[in-house]
């Protein structure tokens, strides 16, 4: 039968990595250009329809500013699944994401079902005009990120995936991907 699953989601990433900006995305399918950052944690709630059951994700968009960062466990314990994001045009914050990563693999439950999510795919394009423009070599450097972030992910049991919240590519792919994965009780 229908089995209905709730499920405490968290998103962790840097400040500015677009955590809000997938969440909305994901849940109003809307973007906005300027986005504030976050204050302390927002809280949302979006339903899902895969295979054999309704998911209810109970998403906490965290704060990515250092400031908040003692708050972080009261949104990770007990969750079934986490999205860490790095924005792709930002190694700073790939590095950071590793930080969430090793933190939740310490500290979390350790069942939870982690996607790695590298945001702001769309402006891969961008970069690539920029580099042809001026040889900056930034194609390369994102291509390597890409396949650096892909073998981390292999390495850590966490699935990868390029997202934009701006354009919606892989948005509901990434959430849909981790409601496939939950454990069915
Ligand atoms: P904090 O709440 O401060 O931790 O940041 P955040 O991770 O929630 O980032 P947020 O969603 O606020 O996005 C930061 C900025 O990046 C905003 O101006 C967004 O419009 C922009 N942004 C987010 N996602 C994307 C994307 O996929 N593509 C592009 N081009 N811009 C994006
Ligand atoms: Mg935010």
């Amino acid at each position: 039968g229908n089995k209905n699953i709730n499920s405490k989601l968290v998103l962790l990433g840097d400040v500015g990595a677009g955590k809000s900006s997938l969440v909305l995305r994901f849940v109003k399918g809307q973007f906005i250009e300027f986005q504030e950052s976050t204050i302390g944690a927002a809280f949302f709630s979006q339903t899902l329809a895969v295979n054999d059951a309704t998911v209810k994700f109970e998403i906490w968009d965290t704060a990515g500013q250092e400031r908040y960062h003692s708050l972080a466990p009261m949104y990770y314990r007990g969750a079934a699944a986490a999205i860490i994001v790095y924005d792709i045009s930002n190694q700073a914050s790939f590095e950071r994401a590793k930080k969430w990563v090793q933190e939740l693999q310490s500290q979390g439950n350790p069942n939870m079902v982690m996607a790695l999510a590298g945001n702001k795919a769309d402006l891969v394009d961008t970069r690539k005009v920029a580099a042809e423009a001026n040889a900056t070599g930034f194609v390369l450097q994102l291509t390597c990120l890409q396949e650096e972030a892909q073998q981390y992910a292999q390495e850590n049991g966490l699935f990868f995936m390029e997202t934009s919240a701006k354009t919606a590519a892989n948005v509901n792919e990434i959430f849909h991907e981790i409601a496939k994965r939950l454990p069915r009780v």
